[in-house]
């Protein structure tokens, strides 16, 4: 692998969809990390970023110990970073089934045979995805949960937040397990840059629809604010990101709190740029769901289903914060013109791109004041919530906050 690292993240379905409309985003690496700072505070801080990725780089290193040349592999990349991995890895298959395990699931491209107990202590304890989750059927299931876990009472985890993200495909990493693509796997010889494949592939071209307005686009952003956000490394709790020194710091020297850099090289004679490196962290890592092939994945911050999780949240801890706890109520703020808005939060760091006070709005996606469009479908979608609540409240006046905020 020579110089900084050359191909975009493991290619995640959300991930996908993102790079389809990067055009319209791409002024806007730079801002990404204030709003991924502010990732939803986990109900349970085993499901913290930081204790996630911990727990994933335990089974990384318990991987990597019952596979001794995948490990030596591994090692080359930091100690020798010209190394050609295929060719230090040579035909090595860190996941072949143990004797006796399960074949894969056709169609399942991670539900691999669990061929690695992974059974430490800190492990058993601090892997969120280990605890037995069990479903109750009874009256307290009356309404779903905030987190969706659940939601699929044979597979509790299923879409749930804070869970990794489904892949379309298998992934595909340099070292089998965690480390970005950088290389042709069949042909050797390096991939091009994200930025020569971005320019190539992107051109910008005025393409007015006649059949959909403006709302077309503004309501896909919304609606994907209901189903994935995925948080950039070291993105919880407002952390100062290390991001900028993945170009200032050797590529050898990227360990500890830069080993989740993946700065972006700029060829010679690019039509934009003239610095040679964008700073870029990866997104962040969260171990396999149990009986999951024990490689990297990343995490999706909201439940997974259309259930308007941008509107109530995902976690507890947000969905409360968003509520009035009144008559069913979700809370506001006042316009200038009397107007009702969506609530403020002082938290929420320059979540609107010009900075200003007065849109650092709440709601359940941190995003929602991305652009004004945004900004007005949540707008609407809140003030439609206390509308229906009160017309209910007309009709059922023995029904207290919780039913009429459920319902
Ligand atoms: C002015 C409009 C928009 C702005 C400013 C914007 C901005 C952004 C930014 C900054 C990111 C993070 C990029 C990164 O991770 O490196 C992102 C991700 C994403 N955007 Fe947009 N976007 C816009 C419109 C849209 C639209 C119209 C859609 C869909 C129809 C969309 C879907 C997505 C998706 C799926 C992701 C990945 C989410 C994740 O899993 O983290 N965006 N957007």
């Amino acid at each position: 692998m020579k110089g900084v690292s050359r191909c975009p993240k493991a290619l995640s379905n959300s991930l996908v969809l993102a790079l389809i409309i990067s055009s319209c985003c791409a002024t806007l690496i730079s801002e990404r990390h204030r709003i991924h700072n502010s990732v939803n505070e986990p109900d349970d801080p085993r499901f913290s970023l930081a204790n996630l990725a911990r727990i994933f780089y335990l089974q990384l290193d318990q991987t990597l110990d019952a596979t001794p040349n995948l490990k030596t592999a591994v090692a080359s990349l930091v100690t020798q970073p010209d190394a050609d991995i295929m060719d230090v890895v040579g035909t090595v298959a860190p996941f072949t089934a143990s004797p006796g395990a399960p074949a894969a699931i056709a169609g399942t491209p991670e539900a691999a045979p669990a061929q690695l107990s992974i059974g430490s202590i800190e492990d058993k304890l601090l892997n969120p995805y280990r605890l037995d989750q069990r479903c109750s059927v009874d009256s307290s299931s009356e309404f779903r949960r905030i987190n969706a876990t659940c939601n699929n009472i044979k597979n509790p985890y299923r879409g749930a937040a804070k869970t990794p993200l489904r892949r379309l495909s298998r992934a595909r990493y340099e070292d089998g397990v965690n480390a970005p693509r950088s290389t042709f796997f069949r042909t050797k010889g390096d991939l091009p840059t994200a930025r020569a494949v971005s320019v190539a592939v992107h051109e910008t071209t005025s393409n007015i629809s006649r059949q959909h307005s403006h709302l077309m686009m503004n309501f896909g952003q919304f609606t994907d604010h209901d189903l994935t956000l995925s948080p950039e490394a070291f993105g919880e709790g407002g952390v100062e990101s290390p991001k900028e020194q993945c170009c200032t710091v050797a590529k050898s020297l990227w360990v500890d709190n830069l080993k989740e850099c993946f700065a972006l090289q700029i060829d010679a004679g690019d039509p934009s740029f003239t610095r040679t490196c964008i700073p870029f962290l990866r997104s962040s890592p969260v171990p396999a769901l149990p009986g999951r092939r024990k490689i990297r994945f990343q995490m999706n911050d909201l439940t997974a289903y259309i259930d308007a999780s941008q509107i109530y949240g995902s976690t507890n801890i947000r969905a409360n914060s968003l509520r009035q706890f009144t008559d069913g109520l979700l809370k506001t703020s006042t316009g200038v013109g009397g107007e009702e808005r969506l609530p403020m939060d002082s938290k929420n760091p320059a979540n609107c791109f010009s900075g200003e006070e007065e849109c650092r709005f709440a709601a359940g996606d941190v995003r929602n004041s991305e652009q004004a469009g945004l900004t007005s479908l949540h707008t609407l979608f809140l003030r439609e919530h206390n509308r229906i609540a009160k017309i209910l409240k007309g009709f059922n006046s023995a029904w207290d906050d919780e039913k009429l905020y459920q319902v």
